[in-house]
């Protein structure tokens, strides 16, 4: 692989030292190159942006594309037919990465009958150095590889590649900057994500997360609702404020403010609706929350609150901190101030030394607390953490069998948990038209269950009082029963 090294080159001196107007000007110098490259090809450029993993990882996505359309590339859903094809990476678990080698090799097979087609490959995968490493000896054809840290300077890069012609390889270990006010496109006109918080420290032991997302940062609680104000403005009702632990928001600022207390601020927002957010560490849930939620006209009843096991032991393992017991009075203090509330999960069968009973203990909690939906994961091994080294590694056949029964459990309950709101009237966000039959529109409901009732494309991005009239398992059949 030509590598062509970002730190060295000689930029020329009209680039603005700061940050972002030094990426607009990026902006520029891509767009100039972009024109030349189409009129080369005789029609104009397209770009497909894939997203692997979680929300942080498809609001990066968001920015990535509207840099793109700001270059002056055209969107192309099929990563196929693209002549600029990005995969931000996630590295949760071992499946996750498989996934990208797997399509890595299909694109460069499709990359070597398209002259004009670039590659590029970012996001957590990227900060874990063997991948890049092995990245550069097996799949020389990628264009462009980035990290998390340095999201922002995607411009400066492409501009760089486009210029040298040679591969481009820039990733940072860590950092302490925040980017403001670079272009991003919604994928969505009528709701949006929002970094609150970058990074994690908790270092739960299993966990990748914050050895490539880095340290926790808050962003300034100013520049979150100056971003929320221009989003309703351009027509968004809804936000998910995003964190890898919201709860710990604004513990690092300068100026220290709760995550409770800009929720408070975010509550007075004229014309937003809808207020969304995760994730929820337990450990840090505080009494202010549960309140500011109980009284708040716009926070959604629904918190995603993992408890990952519900041994106590394990727990502790985990790194968790905090206990069976401990979680469960927290669910309580929930449940009493907001009985309406969903509550959601995410848990890892087969934790290094798992015992049945400490499964059972998982079970336990599950039937116990009664969650709307879980996400269920087998344990895989992320080398560097240390749970990797961890002893009693539980044999695969062991942790399907416990995984399977867990599945059964969890769905049982869901399907109960959402039966019960059948036949109320409940206020509905129409969000697309249905995937299988165009007559119905796709819409959700506060606590996140979603419901398929007659209408057409223009009712997307309102709210309407929907009659729930049939509970199909983990979704409803519906009919409007009024405008909002
Ligand atoms: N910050 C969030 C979760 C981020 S990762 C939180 O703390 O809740 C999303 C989920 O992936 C985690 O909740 C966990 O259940 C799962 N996960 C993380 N690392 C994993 C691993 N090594 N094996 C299996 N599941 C894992
Ligand atoms: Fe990972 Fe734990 Fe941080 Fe969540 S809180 S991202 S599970 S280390
Ligand atoms: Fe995956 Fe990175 Fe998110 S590892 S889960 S995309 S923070």
């Amino acid at each position: 692989m030509n590598e062509y090294s970002v730190h060295n080159t000689e930029q020329e001196a009209a680039a603005p030292v700061c940050e972002p107007e030094r990426q607009y000007y990026y902006i520029e110098k891509a767009k100039a190159y972009l024109e030349k490259m189409s009129e080369a090809a005789g029609r104009p450029l397209t770009f497909c942006v894939t997203t692997f993993g979680c929300q942080m990882n498809a609001r990066d996505s968001e920015k990535l594309t509207g840099i793109l359309e700001r270059i002056g590339y055209v969107e192309e859903p099929d990563e196929e037919k693209a002549d600029f094809v990005i995969y931000n990476t996630c590295t949760v678990r071992e499946n996750a990465n498989q996934r990208v080698y797997g399509r890595l090799g299909q694109l460069g097979r499709i990359k070597k009958k398209n002259p004009h087609m670039m590659i590029a490959l970012c996001g957590c995968m990227m900060q874990e150095p063997e991948v890049v490493e092995k990245l550069k000896k097996s799949y020389p054809f990628v264009d462009l590889i980035f990290g998390t840290h340095n999201i922002f300077k995607f411009a400066e890069l492409l501009a760089t590649r486009m210029e040298s012609g040679r591969t481009v390889i820039d990733i940072w270990k860590d950092t302490d900057k925040i980017v403001e006010d670079l272009p991003s496109e919604r994928k969505y006109p009528f709701k949006s994500g929002v970094n609150i918080m970058f990074g994690c420290n908790n270092f739960c032991s299993y966990c990748i997360v914050p050895y490539v997302r880095g340290r926790e940062r808050s962003r300034d609680p100013k520049a979150i609702i100056r971003e929320i104000e221009r989003l309703v403005a351009d027509g968004v009702v809804e936000v998910m404020l995003l964190g890898q632990n919201v709860n710990s928001y604004g513990k690092t600022l300068e100026h220290p403010i709760s995550f409770a207390e800009l929720l408070q601020e975010i509550e007075k927002i004229d014309g937003l609706e809808r207020i969304r957010f995760m994730t929820s560490h337990p450990k840090d849930l505080s009494d202010d929350l549960i309140r500011v939620m109980a009284d708040s006209k716009k926070i959604c009843r629904h918190l995603h609150l993992p408890v990952q096991s519900g041994s106590t032991r394990i727990l502790e393992k985990m790194n968790r901190r905090y206990t069976k017991e401990g979680y469960l009075a927290l669910v309580d203090r929930i449940r009493t101030a907001m009985p309406d509330i969903s509550l959601t999960t995410d848990i890892i069968v087969g934790f290094p030394g798992e015992t049945e009973e400490d499964f059972l203990e998982t079970m336990d909690v599950v039937k116990k607390v009664g969650y709307d939906s879980a996400f269920t994961f087998i344990y895989s091994k992320r080398t560097g953490t240390p749970a990797a080294v961890m002893e009693d590694q539980v044999p695969e056949a062991v942790v399907k069998d416990r995984f399977n029964c867990l599945l059964q459990v969890v769905q049982e309950i869901s399907a109960q948990r959402c039966a019960i709101h059948e036949g109320t009237v409940q206020t509905v966000l129409a969000e697309s038209v249905n995937d299988h039959d165009s007559s119905l529109i796709t819409g959700r409901l506060g606590n996140n269950l979603l419901v398929h009732f007659p209408g057409d494309a223009s009712m997307i991005g309102k709210f309407y009082h929907v009659h729930l009239r049939e509970c199909r398992g983990f979704y409803y059949l519906g009919e409007i029963a009024s405008e909002d």
